[in-house]
């Protein structure tokens, strides 16, 4: 029987890859789909980087090259801590399980809140238990500077910020409480307790309401002592905005548990002796920010009247 080759049947084919080619061209794509991104700009701009990569013999040896120094830079720039009161503490940890872990939270994330500075996200797989009792806070890079805190920063201020609540008798503001803090390249996140409650702002667009027994002027007058209490502490928030404040969003309102929260620990900071508390200097530049105790009355009012029309 005749065998005819296959460029005699499609005399318009191109002759078949070899499978050495085929690994070069998924190698060649591999690579340029690793270049294009920006976390590792470092392959091209570090000279020693860019010259093995130009000099490979082949895309494939290129390749590998790129993936062994991917690998090495993720776990050089990797940082783990765990939040223990108002400091942190670096952690040893596989690194593997950690990018693992990264990688399933931004996979499975549903947004829970939004701000200027961060992207806060539940994992989805946690439903299991219907209401995951923990969230998750990327940092967005800065688009307006105002002096924002590193992530280690945020993380250990919200622990002493939590701690110092601690302390404060009447228990109708709470702070969530961070557990730990993940660096690595460019991802900064911080894992803290989940609240079930909705941003003041939230609550003023109907995005949430109020509890039934929520005292407004009870809630504003809290407010105010956890204020006063965290300045004794030389604690200043800095940024206690309608988003930045949330109310417990479960049916009913019981004496004892909380009322609501103060989140987000972004431009905090201790304030000593001699110090301007609202100021801040960072590499030459000056930021200002909102007395603590700035929107307190007209929050005051706003509720109230959310209260009226709604009931
Ligand atoms: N622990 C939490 N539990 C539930 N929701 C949260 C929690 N932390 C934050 N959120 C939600 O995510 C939103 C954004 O969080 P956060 O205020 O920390 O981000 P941000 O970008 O720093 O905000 P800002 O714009 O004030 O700088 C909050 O307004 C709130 O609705
Ligand atoms: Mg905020």
């Amino acid at each position: 029987m005749e065998s005819f080759g296959i460029s005699e049947v499609f005399p318009n084919s191109k002759p078949a890859h070899s499978e050495r080619e085929l690994t070069e061209l998924m190698a060649e794509e591999k690579l340029e789909q690793l270049l294009a991104n920006p976390d590792n700009a470092f392959l091209t701009q570090v000279p020693m980087n860019a010259e093995v990569i130009e000099n490979a013999r082949t895309f494939r040896e290129a390749l590998t090259f790129a993936e062994k120094r991917i690998r090495e830079r993720l776990e050089q720039t990797l940082n783990v801590r765990k939040v223990v009161g108002g400091h942190s503490e670096h952690i040893h940890v596989n690194p593997d399980s950690v990018f693992n872990t990264l990688e399933h939270i931004q996979k499975n994330a549903q947004e829970i809140g939004i701000g200027a500075d961060g992207r806060v996200v539940i994992d989805t797989t946690d439903m299991v238990n219907i209401n995951p009792e923990i969230c998750y806070k990327f940092a967005l890079l800065e688009k307006v500077k105002r002096g924002r805190n590193s992530v280690a920063e945020e993380a250990e201020l919200q622990g002493a910020f939590y701690e110092v609540a601690q302390t404060i008798a009447s228990k109708d503001i709470g702070v969530p409480m961070p557990y730990y803090e993940i660096e690595v390249q460019t991802t900064q996140m911080i894992a803290m307790e989940r609240l079930h409650a909705k941003s003041a702002d939230d609550i003023i667009r109907g995005l949430g309401t109020l509890p039934a027994g929520f005292d407004i002027d009870r809630f504003c007058n809290s407010l105010r002592l956890f204020i006063d209490v965290m300045h004794a502490h030389d604690l200043y928030h800095r940024d206690l905005h309608f988003g930045n404040i949330m109310i417990s969003q479960y049916p009913e309102w019981v004496d004892g548990e909380p009322m609501g929260y103060v989140i987000d620990f972004g431009l905090s900071g201790y304030a000593h002796k001699n110090m301007e508390p609202y100021k801040k200097e960072v590499a030459g530049d000056t930021f200002t920010y909102d007395d603590d105790y700035g929107r307190i009355e007209t929050l005051r009012k706003t509720l109230k009247v959310v209260k009226t029309r709604r009931s």
